[in-house]
């Protein structure tokens, strides 16, 4: 299949194993080293083509050790320079020495004050979607696999850690080898170096984070093992050995990034009260959906994301109970009507065509909830057991393999909705794929919970104080819902009793205190504008930062506002989410 953002051509001459030896410097922030390329060629071929972009290349040699002739393609707006490699018949290897630059948009660097430790620096990479080019000269498409082994080399005392084997332990002189023997596609390559702790939560399962937060990420994850627990019980057995989560410093632009062995963790789940972990059930499934069984190109992103909610809330079920994953669709049902409603209908299709765009374009709630609501309907349609045995037979029979939506569909048509007749009518695949939208035939998700908090916002409504509303034992998710669906103007009144009544804006909840944030200002709540701005400085995951600029940009004085906020904010943030930022705010530097 064909992959529109890479340059890779893969048919003639495909990557097969990597092997980094990378040094970490942080004064020129830079890596700089080698990347050496085991490949298997056509007959016929000539070229190795790679995917760069702002990679410096320094020199280029065959495994025969004669220097090889390469050239380095026009620029292209995110997809970087095609690193064209002259290569011979029996060519096995190359090696390319190289540097990256101090821009690379995967590469984040952090002085020692953006850390929480405030002692050591601290660096990571972030490389899905298209952003591993950025970092490793490589054939950077899903549709490739590879295995790789590294060595890494920073200053010493400083702890380096990667989505492979890792030793648990500082190295005396800096250096670290590294070990993934699982073919990954190259947008789950990742390293972060800082002052780093490790702690075991189960047998095959620990927690990585820097020394000051090693007690909280350790507090709040320590149901990792019963979700792994739950997680093989549904769909067999879990193939990449070890389970690690590590909490990253507060500017990791996402939730959670399923790097393999190794999940990537925002610290804002960090609630104190382990409401916020269905994000570690999320990367966690992602070890059979995305990781092992692998969207072919971002075109067919749904796959990797829808699979994985629909799985998410499996495991959340199977571990916390139904009333519980239920909240969490029903959220997940309201953030798919908010996508469908601001979404041009061309990108509320599942399959989506990203001609010409950045693959971070598609990464939006609706292939997650879209995708969740599809999978929902067709378990409702043919029964739970034939689903699960479906997609147990479907992660064995194609694992560490990549899937087109057309041959997804093509394959729950034949092995699943032909055994059951009807269905395939009931369900409507093509509608739910390859039209925008909603369907008619969605399914509804009822929650008793959600309908007494709906109860209690009724009553505020109607007059009820905020202090005599029944809300003991509300569940974050139950106060999420609760500020959602608040009447849509409230008075200045009306907030101050709220915020007297439930504290919300000292809220140390990150998704809670985000909700009310969006509330304040709507409603041009000002006591809540210092705790806005401490907000916006503190963390930088995208999620959060989007809707409220956004909210901001949607008054003269809340854009002033939010550019005052922003000019501080933004050397924080990674290149994910300032890139998203600057268009909201017609930034220019
Ligand atoms: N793989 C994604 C993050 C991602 C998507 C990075 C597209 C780059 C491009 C990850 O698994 C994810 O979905 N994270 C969510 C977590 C959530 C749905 C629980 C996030 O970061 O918010
Ligand atoms: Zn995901």
């Amino acid at each position: 299949m064909n992959d529109i953002h890479s340059f890779a051509r893969p048919d003639e001459a495909v990557v097969r194993h990597l092997t980094l030896d990378l040094t970490v410097d942080f004064q020129r922030q830079r890596l700089s080293g080698s990347a050496t390329l085991q490949i298997e060629t056509r007959d016929d071929a000539r070229e190795l083509v790679l995917d760069t972009n702002g990679l410096t290349i320094d020199r280029v040699v065959l495994g025969d050790g004669s220097e090889a002739t390469f050239a380095l393609g026009d620029p292209k707006p995110f997809l970087g320079r095609a690193l064209t490699i002259r290569i011979k018949p029996e060519t096995k290897s190359v090696r390319i020495d190289y540097a990256s630059s101090p821009d690379a948009a995967a590469v984040q660097w952090l002085a020692p004050e953006q850390t929480a430790g405030g002692k050591h620096p601290f660096v990571f990479t972030q490389s899905q979607a298209i952003l591993a080019r950025t970092w490793v000269p490589i054939q950077d498409s899903p549709g490739v696999r590879i295995t790789y082994d590294a060595t890494i080399r920073v200053p010493a005392g400083l702890m380096a850690i990667m989505s492979a084997e890792n030793s648990t332990q500082v190295s005396s002189d800096g250096v670290y080898h590294f070990r993934m023997p699982q073919p990954i596609p190259s947008y789950l390559l990742a390293l972060a170096v800082g002052d780093l702790e490790f702690r075991a939560l189960g047998a095959n399962s620990g927690v990585w984070a820097e020394k000051p937060m090693i007690d909280a990420a350790h507090y709040e994850l320590v149901d990792t093992p019963k979700m792994i627990e739950a997680a093989e019980k549904i769909y067999g057995p879990y193939r990449w050995g070890q389970y690690d989560v590590l909490v990253l410093p507060p500017s990791f632009p996402f939730g959670g990034m399923e790097n393999p062995r190794l999940t990537f963790a925002t610290p804002t789940i960090l609630a104190g009260d382990r409401s916020l972990v269905n994000l570690v059930a999320h990367e966690l499934a992602h070890s059979w959906s995305g990781n092992l069984v692998t969207n072919a190109t971002w075109n067919d992103f749904w796959l990797n994301e829808g699979f994985t909610v629909y799985f998410e809330r499996r495991i959340m079920e199977e571990v916390f109970g139904r009333d519980y994953s239920e909240m969490l669709s029903l959220l997940g049902y309201q953030d798919l009507e908010a996508s469908v409603a601001e979404l041009p209908p061309r990108d509320t299709h599942l399959f989506l065509d990203l001609t010409d765009r950045d693959p971070d374009e598609a990464a939006t709630k609706l292939a997650y909830e879209k995708g969740y609501f599809l999978l929902r309907l067709i378990e409702e349609t043919v029964g739970r057991p034939a689903f699960d045995a479906f997609l147990r037979a479907y992660f064995d029979e194609h694992a560490f393999q990549s899937m087109t939506t057309a041959a997804f569909i093509e394959e729950v048509r034949n092995k699943l909705l032909s055994e059951h007749a009807g269905s395939e009518d009931r369900i409507g695949l093509e509608q739910w794929i390859n039209t925008p939208g909603i369907p008619v035939n969605v399914s509804q998700v009822h929650s008793d919970a959600f309908t007494k908090v709906e109860a209690q916002v009724k009553a505020f409504g109607a007059g009820t104080a905020a202090s005599a509303l029944a809300t003991d034992n509300w569940s974050t998710h139950e106060w999420i819902h609760f500020l959602r669906s608040l009447p849509k103007a409230l008075t200045r009144e009306q907030m101050a009793q709220l915020d007297a009544a439930f504290k919300f804006t000292a809220s140390g909840n990150s998704e809670i205190l985000h909700e009310w944030l969006l509330q304040a200002i709507e409603n041009k709540y000002e006591p809540a504008w210092d705790a806005l701005e401490k907000f916006l400085l503190r963390q930088g995951r995208r999620k959060f930062l989007k809707p409220l600029y956004q909210k901001l940009a949607e008054t003269p004085e809340g854009l002033d506002r939010a550019r005052r906020i922003y000019a501080k904010a933004r050397p924080m943030y990674h290149s994910v989410s300032y890139r998203t930022i600057d268009q909201i705010l017609g930034w220019a530097g």
